[in-house]
C-alpha cells in the first residue's frame, strides 16, 4: 500500500484549499470529451471547478465546528503553549504558514499579546494566496489593539520560502511557527516539518493543526480514497501519521485532540443541493451525486451513517471531523 504521508494524491481535506487563491498548478479541466447522453459523466476532481469548491467550502465551515473547535484550544490550551516562547525578548517573532485570511493567526497574536504585554510581535506570513493575503489585511486594519503589531506577507508557498532562505544563505529563528490546516498541500511533509523546526529558537514552539487519525474523514480516505478523482495538489495527511514522522525526526510533541463535528443530515435527502454540495466536499468530486456509479454512491452513503464515520443524535447525522493539534518542542 503507497504511503499516507509521501502520496501526492487524490483528496482535498476538510480545509479551504481554494485553486483560484493563488496555489499554483494546472487545474483546468481536461479537454471536452463529447458525451452521448447514454454515457455516463467522468468523475472529477471538485478542485477543477473553484467556484464550486469554494461554496462547499462555505457550507462545510457553516455546518461544522471547525472553527469553532479551534478557538477553544486558542482559549484553553494555547496560553500554557505560549507561556514561555517570548522571557526576556524585546521582540517576539512569530511566523505563519498557510496562515489564510488571517483569523486563527489574528487570536493566537492576541494571545500572546495577552502573555507578553508590551512586547514588539513581528509577525510574517507565508501564503501563496494573493486574495487570501488581501483578506487577511483588509481583517487587519478593522481589528483594534495591533498596534505592537508589525506584519509582513510573503506571498508564496512554504517550499518557495525555504527555496528563497537558502538562495539568500539566510536562515531567520522564530519564537512560534504555527501551520493550521495547510500540510496537506506541501510536497514533501516530513521535509517541511523537519526545516520550520530547525528554524525555532531555544523556548519556542512550532503548532501544527490538521484533521485527527480519528476523525471521519480517515476513515473514509481508507475506505474509498481510491475510488475519488485523482489530482496531485493535496494529499491525505491525518495526525495519526505524524508520531512516525516526529519519532523518526527524533522532536518531542504533545497530541492534543479537539472535538468537531459535521452536520451532514442533508446529505440523505434525495435531491437536496446543500446535502449534495456537502458530499462533494466530503468526496472531492464535482457533481459527485450525478457522476459516481450508483454503487459507489450507495456504499458511501452506508459508510457516512457508521459509527466509523459519523454519529446519531437528536434525529442528526454528525460527521466525526474532529482535529488534532500537535504542538513540537523546540
Ligand atoms: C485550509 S487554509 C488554512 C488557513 C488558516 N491557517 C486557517 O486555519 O484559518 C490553507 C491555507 O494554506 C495555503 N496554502 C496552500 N498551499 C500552501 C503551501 N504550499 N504553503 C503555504 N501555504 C499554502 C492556502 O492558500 C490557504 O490559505
Amino acid at each position: 500500500m503507497r504511503s499516507k504521508v509521501q502520496a501526492h494524491a487524490d483528496f482535498a481535506p476538510p480545509a479551504f484549499f481554494i485553486p483560484s487563491l493563488g496555489l499554483k498548478g494546472d487545474l483546468s479541466p481536461p479537454s471536452c470529451t463529447l458525451l452521448t447522453p447514454s454515457m455516463a459523466l467522468p468523475m472529477r476532481s471538485l478542485l477543477t471547478n473553484p467556484d464550486r469548491y469554494l461554496r462547499s467550502f462555505r457550507l462545510f465551515l457553516e455546518k461544522s465546528t471547525e472553527h469553532q473547535s479551534m478557538r477553544e484550544f486558542m482559549e484553553r490550551q494555547l496560553p500554557d503553549v505560549i507561556a514561555s516562547i517570548g522571557n526576556g525578548k524585546s521582540t517576539i517573532n512569530v511566523l505563519s504558514i498557510g496562515g489564510g485570511a488571517g483569523e486563527m493567526d489574528l487570536l493566537i497574536l492576541s494571545k500572546v499579546q495577552a502573555r507578553y504585554p508590551g512586547v514588539a510581535i513581528n509577525n510574517e506570513v507565508i501564503e501563496p494566496s494573493a486574495d487570501q493575503i488581501s483578506k487577511y489585511k483588509e481583517r487587519v486594519a478593522q481589528t483594534s489593539n495591533l498596534g505592537k503589531v508589525k506584519f509582513t506577507w510573503h506571498e508564496e508557498t512554504a517550499d518557495e520560502y525555504e527555496s528563497r532562505m537558502n538562495a539568500e544563505k539566510k536562515s531567520k529563528k522564530w519564537d512560534f511557527i504555527h501551520m493550521i490546516q495547510m500540510l496537506y498541500y506541501v510536497k514533501d511533509i516530513p521535509a517541511t516539518v523537519r526545516y520550520f523546526h530547525s528554524l525555532l529558537e531555544s523556548q519556542a514552539k512550532l503548532l501544527i493543526i490538521l484533521v485527527s487519525g480519528k476523525s471521519g474523514w480517515e476513515t473514509l480516505w481508507k475506505k474509498y480514497g481510491s475510488s475519488f478523482p485523482l489530482n496531485d495538489l493535496c494529499s491525505y495527511v491525518s495526525s495519526g501519521d505524524f508520531p512516525k514522522i516526529l519519532d523518526s525526526a527524533g522532536l518531542k510533541y504533545q497530541l492534543y485532540e479537539l472535538p468537531s463535528h459535521l452536520d451532514i443530515t442533508s446529505c440523505f435527502i434525495e435531491g437536496d443541493k446543500d446535502g449534495e454540495l456537502l458530499l462533494d466536499f466530503l468526496t472531492e468530486t464535482l457533481e459527485f451525486s450525478k457522476t459516481a456509479p450508483p454503487e459507489l454512491k450507495h456504499q458511501l452513503m452506508e459508510e457516512l451513517r457508521k459509527p466509523g464515520c459519523s454519529e446519531n443524535r437528536d434525529g442528526k447525522v454528525l460527521f466525526n471531523n474532529n482535529l488534532c493539534a500537535i504542538v513540537i518542542e523546540p
